[in-house]
């Protein structure tokens, strides 16, 4: 992403908060996983936004103004001592020259300089919540009248709905990215495809995204679900600990993260390389209903469109199968295909993975426009001892997502890149990766030659 879409950023954000209003945003602060060791930085999505700064204790001020309007940067001054331990720090200089600012200021200094930024102003936008102590001191400086100061602003107004409306509509730079995200998540998933046999432990499947994910310079966009069997009904299981049975699915979901820009793909497929009839049937069945999502995803149709497809071929295929009794239509109205598809079809994606935006206009959902990106995942989930459900269907859970970005004349399929069909899953499973060692391509063999009966391979 470069400075200059950064600057536009900033610049549409300010024309629409306009002369009498101020923008304050915070960076994302350092997370404490035990004693003194420390999560993984990620800067906050709406700072990251705004700004391209990736360092914590930051604060950024927009100001808009006749003209251009001004962008006043807090950060960390230079420390070569810390810079030793902690790495490089852009300082008041950096902020300037490479983040593009209009000044800069040491975060020591913001008790004494931002009141006099805000003053004047009538109302303060920010993003409340995130932050209490900080929200705190900002109520303070906009209470606390200062001798010789202009007037202080009255109102604090909520900096969500107009950013996160600017954030939902994606760039073409940051579709870009998004394409980039999903390729690589879609690598990784085939190798988890071709990697994965029986015996092999969940942490080990993991272990083959991560190698994707790293060597394409991306981290994971959320923990990765590897669920094999029955913790597939578990919709967030990332335990990932158990060993993959033979005559299981297998079920991943997992994305990465490149700069800042999320992917979110599931996948599932038999641990052997082949589905039995119920395991093909039950996943046919989501697939049906993916695609009929996939193909609700139009410019002018409104959100839920793509999720009421859906709930129509799963509660259809349902009493098909058995699984449902009843009419249809009243299924649907009583929402009794919930038992089996407890969740929605999909959510908003970019820079977090349930990214931002409205999903309704009032009362009534929000139209699909070109540039929004969305998920479109259904599912069946039917738990082990389902009362009233045949033993063959027991812990059978399916999932299927994929990235999709409305465009002017319908959608494009970011994720496209990873298999689907039952035949093809079958095929690529059959192969192996390139660069497997011989050793674990032998185990591989191995394992297929003992596929017991009833996993025909
Ligand atoms: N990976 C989270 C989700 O699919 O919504
Ligand atoms: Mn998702
Ligand atoms: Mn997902």
């Amino acid at each position: 992403m470069n400075a200059r879409e950064f600057a536009r950023r900033r610049r549409a954000l300010m024309r629409q908060v306009g002369r009498e209003g101020v923008v304050v945003l915070t960076a994302a602060q350092p997370k404490v996983r035990n004693r003194d060791v420390e999560y993984l930085f990620r800067q906050d999505s709406d700072f990251f936004y705004l700004t391209g700064f990736a360092e914590p204790a930051a604060v950024a001020v927009l100001i808009p103004k006749r003209e251009a309007g001004e962008y006043v940067l807090f950060c960390r001054e230079r420390d070569p001592a810390r810079e030793q331990w902690d790495g490089p720090r852009a300082g008041l200089e950096g902020a300037l020259e490479q983040f593009g600012a209009d000044d800069a200021f040491p975060i020591d200094d913001l008790d004494d300089i931002l009141p006099g930024l805000i003053e004047g102003r009538t109302r303060v936008y920010h993003a409340m919540g995130a932050q209490p102590e900080f929200d705190a001191r900002l109520v303070q400086w906009m209470t606390t009248p200062r001798r010789d100061a202009g007037e202080l602003p009255q109102e604090l107004v909520s900096l969500e709905h107009m950013l996160h409306d600017m954030r939902l509509y994606k760039s073409r730079s940051e579709v870009a990215l998004m394409r980039r995200a999903a390729v690589v998540a879609a690598q990784a998933h085939r190798r988890a495809m071709q990697c994965c046999r029986p015996g092999m432990f969940e942490y080990e499947v993991e272990a083959e995204l991560a190698h994707t994910f790293r060597r394409a310079g991306a981290r994971t966009s959320y923990p990765p679900i590897v669920a094999s069997g029955v913790n597939a009904c578990i919709l967030h299981y990332i335990d990932n600990d158990k060993s993959c049975a033979d005559g299981d699915l297998l079920l991943i979901d997992a994305g990465c993260e490149i700069e800042s820009y999320a992917s979110d793909i599931t996948r599932t497929f038999p641990v052997n390389g082949r589905f039995s009839d119920p395991q093909r049937a039950i996943y046919e069945l989501v697939l049906k209903a993916q695609y009929a999502a996939i193909e609700a995803v139009q410019p002018g149709n409104h959100w839920n469109a793509p999720h009421e497809a859906a709930v129509r071929v799963i509660t259809r295929g349902l009493v098909r199968l058995g699984l449902l009794k009843g009419s249809v239509a009243k299924l649907i109205n009583d929402e009794a295909y919930r038992r089996f598809f407890m969740h929605r079809t999909g959510h908003w994606l970019g820079m977090d993975v349930h990214d931002v935006g409205d999903y309704k206009v009032g009362d009534a959902w929000r139209e699909l426009e070109a540039g929004m990106v969305l998920t479109v995942e259904p599912g069946i989930y039917i738990a082990p001892g389902s009362k009233g459900v045949p033993r063959k269907w027991w812990g059978i859970g399916v999932r299927i997502e994929d990235d999709v970005l409305v465009t002017g004349s319908g959608h494009e399929v970011l994720s496209a890149d990873v298999p689907k069909e039952v035949e093809e899953i079958e095929a690529l499973m059959a192969s192996a990766p390139g660069d497997l060692p011989a050793s674990a391509r032998h185990r591989r063999s191995r394992a297929r030659r003992a596929t017991p009966v009833g996993a025909a391979s």
